[in-house]
């Protein structure tokens, strides 16, 4: 049976990152997709190149035309431009927006049944914008944001109890921005939710508030460090994870940008829920109960979420 297909629509520092574990997993061959002529050329032939060091066999290619993409089982689609420090996510909707226009026509022409995901920001206009200008099905078009956020909040909270990262689990909601909903009532280690691990004395209350300010921050604290672009290691690992959930049809439990129609009280609208991705792409959306607190942080995200989709229909008339 021949390989999966992975198209990656940008090659930049997340899309050669994506390249380069797609390999490393054997997920499939690699397409690496980029209007800089040259970069997803060399990115290819240089990962390619690790092959026999490495012992994969999935081949790796480089284009500038998006025929090369054709009939991708998996888009994922980090093209457009990153911010640099003093930037918020939000700034980048303008140019973006416009990118997203070109992948859209790209992926419906070439690649049709692709399952796609959307890294590129602010997240969950642009997922949104992706899916209006490509017109595929709702299921098979969300973003990778809460992976993300959920393992930078295990990272931390990992470090803090001194446990191992696998034993971390954590639940973050919302828009992939500053008012994203990392929710403690559902995070645990082992199982012990965080409220009872501050009860039994692991942490207190402060330090679990300034790590929870720190996950709503972490995309920023590295384009802080980074100064000359975003986080790159991370979030591609994150995707990655998605796309061998859809590849795979894992069924893996896992928070996304996806479409939510009826569930959490929303009425089709793209923002950060737990899903179940598997080979329907995302089969299903986890209709989780907040307490009031928990929803009026959900509320405020989805209300900045839609502030951003609004921002795009008058940019863009043509998405109204
Ligand atoms: N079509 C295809 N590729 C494009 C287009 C386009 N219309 N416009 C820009 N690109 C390419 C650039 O040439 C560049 O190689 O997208 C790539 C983006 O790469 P980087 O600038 O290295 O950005 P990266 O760190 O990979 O982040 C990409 O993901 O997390 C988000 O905020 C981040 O929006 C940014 C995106």
């Amino acid at each position: 049976m021949a390989r999966p297909k992975i198209a990656l629509i940008g090659s930049g520092q997340i899309g050669g990152t994506l390249a380069h574990l797609a390999a490393m997993k054997e997920l499939g061959d690699v397409v690496l997709f980029d209007i800089a002529d040259g970069i997803p050329q060399g990115k290819a032939l240089d990962i390619a190149e690790s092959g026999p060091s490495e012992g994969f066999d999935a081949t790796m290619s480089g284009t500038t035309d998006y025929a090369d993409i054709a009939g991708a089982d998996v888009c994922i689609v980090t093209a457009g431009v990153a911010r640099k420090p003093g930037m918020s996510r939000d700034d980048l909707l303008g140019i973006n927006l416009k990118v997203m226009k070109s992948v859209g026509e790209g992926i419906a022409k070439h690649a049709p049944n692709a399952f796609v995901i959307c890294i590129t920001n602010p997240l969950d206009a642009m997922v949104w914008a992706l899916r209006e200008f490509s017109g595929l099905p709702h299921e098979k078009v969300c973003g990778m944001a809460g992976v993300l956020d959920s393992a930078r909040f295990r990272h931390f909270l990992a470090s803090e109890f001194d446990v191992s990262m696998k034993d971390v689990t954590a639940f973050v909601l919302g828009g992939h921005g500053d008012t994203m909903v990392p929710l403690a009532r559902y995070s645990t280690v082992a199982g012990i939710p965080l409220p009872d691990l501050v009860k039994m004395g692991w942490t207190t209350q402060e330090k679990l508030d300034a790590i929870i300010q720190r996950t709503r921050d972490g995309g920023a604290e590295i384009v802080g460090l980074l100064k000359t672009g975003s986080a790159f290691y991370a979030p591609a690992t994150s995707a990655i994870e998605m796309a061998e959930a859809y590849l795979k049809d894992q069924k893996r439990v896992l928070p996304c940008a996806a479409y939510v129609d009826g569930a959490l009280g929303l009425e089709g609208m793209y923002v950060g829920v737990p899903t179940v991705i598997g080979a329907g792409g995302i089969e299903r959306v986890v209709d989780i109960k907040m307490n009031k607190e928990e929803q009026a942080m959900f509320d405020n995200s989805v209300d900045a979420v839609k502030g951003l989709v609004k921002a795009c229909k008058e940019i863009d008339p043509s998405l109204g």
